[in-house]
């Protein structure tokens, strides 16, 4: 069966994610890329970009689901071809808005993560090892979610199954993790609880790679390393988080003048007000 993954050179076993002048094209239309970037195993990464960036088409080349169209990249320290064939699902945790439709509504919270370890979603008829079962409930507690694994997936409330869906990443001990958006939908409680949950991981030198896409700079965690901007499928800028994160480059990624400010190891985000605009009298 012939390949359509590019041909790669030598990947650099000591990285995650090795993408050189990567294009995903659709339709005729480029939807990401070019883009060169790299992750090593020690780095937590932000990807930030308005809707339709190409966030999520980026994610979904890291997670081995699609194929670039043209470029080298090398995932896990393999070239992408000869990765796929080993079955990266184990080694890649993934929690996204379309894994997370594709859980059946009356799936167990217990079921839904212990199956991350047999590669399957979905109601699973073998029987669990108990260690497996073990370090699930491990996982649901690390998430703070250990009181739902009794629970259908279809009862939970949107931060508890973004939690669920963490645990479920989390659960094969994964050596990148890649979570697209996910506090999307969470209440201000929910978004601070999961910040925090992520900051803890992020600080943990044992946790996986971890590369979070988001919208908003608030739900950054203390701890993330790296940062790439994003607009309309091409780098605005990338690399350290410090470096880069900045009222200019924010302002350039969301056409707009963006007033930034930090406070302690969070960020914050506006848009400046408009010089010259007269207020409404009262
Ligand atoms: N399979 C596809 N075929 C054609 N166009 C696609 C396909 N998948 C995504 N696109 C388009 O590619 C662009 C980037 O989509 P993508 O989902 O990567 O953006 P995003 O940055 O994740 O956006 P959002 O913040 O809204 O989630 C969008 O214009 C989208 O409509
Ligand atoms: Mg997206």
């Amino acid at each position: 069966m012939s390949d359509p993954a590019p041909d790669a050179a030598t990947p650099d076993p000591d990285l995650l994610i090795e993408f050189d002048s990567v294009n995903l094209r659709r339709d005729g239309r480029n939807l990401v890329g070019p883009i060169d970037w790299r992750v090593e195993l020690d780095e937590r990464w932000v990807i930030i970009g308005p809707n339709g960036a190409g966030k999520t088409s980026l994610m979904r080349m890291a997670a081995a689901e699609v194929y670039p169209t043209s470029g080298t990249a090398n995932l896990l320290g393999e070239p992408r071809h000869k990765a796929v064939a080993q079955d990266l699902s184990s080694r890649i945790g993934v929690c996204s808005a379309a894994l997370a439709a594709r859980v059946p509504a009356d799936e167990l919270v217990t079921d839904l993560v212990v199956s991350a370890g047999y590669s399957v979603l979905g109601r699973w008829r073998e029987q669990y090892d108990g260690v497996d079962i073990a370090r699930a409930v491990d996982m649901l507690e690390s998430m703070g979610a250990e009181h739902l694994a009794n629970r259908r997936y279809g009862t939970l409330s949107e931060g508890e199954r973004k939690r669920v869906m963490i645990s479920r990443a989390l659960m094969t001990d994964p050596e990148l993790m890649l979570l697209d958006e996910p506090a999307a939908g969470l209440d201000l409680g929910g978004r601070e609880e999961l910040v925090a949950r992520l900051s803890t991981l992020a600080l943990d030198p044992d946790a996986p790679a971890i590369v979070l896409v988001t919208h908003h700079v608030e739900e950054i965690p203390p701890g993330f390393t790296h940062a790439m901007l994003l607009k309309e499928g091409e780098v605005v800028t990338q690399g350290l988080l410090t470096d880069v994160l900045t009222a200019e480059s924010l302002s350039e990624t969301f056409s707009q003048r963006i007033v930034l400010e930090r406070s302690g190891k969070r960020y914050f985000a506006r848009r400046a007000a408009r010089p010259g605009r007269r207020r409404l009298q009262s």
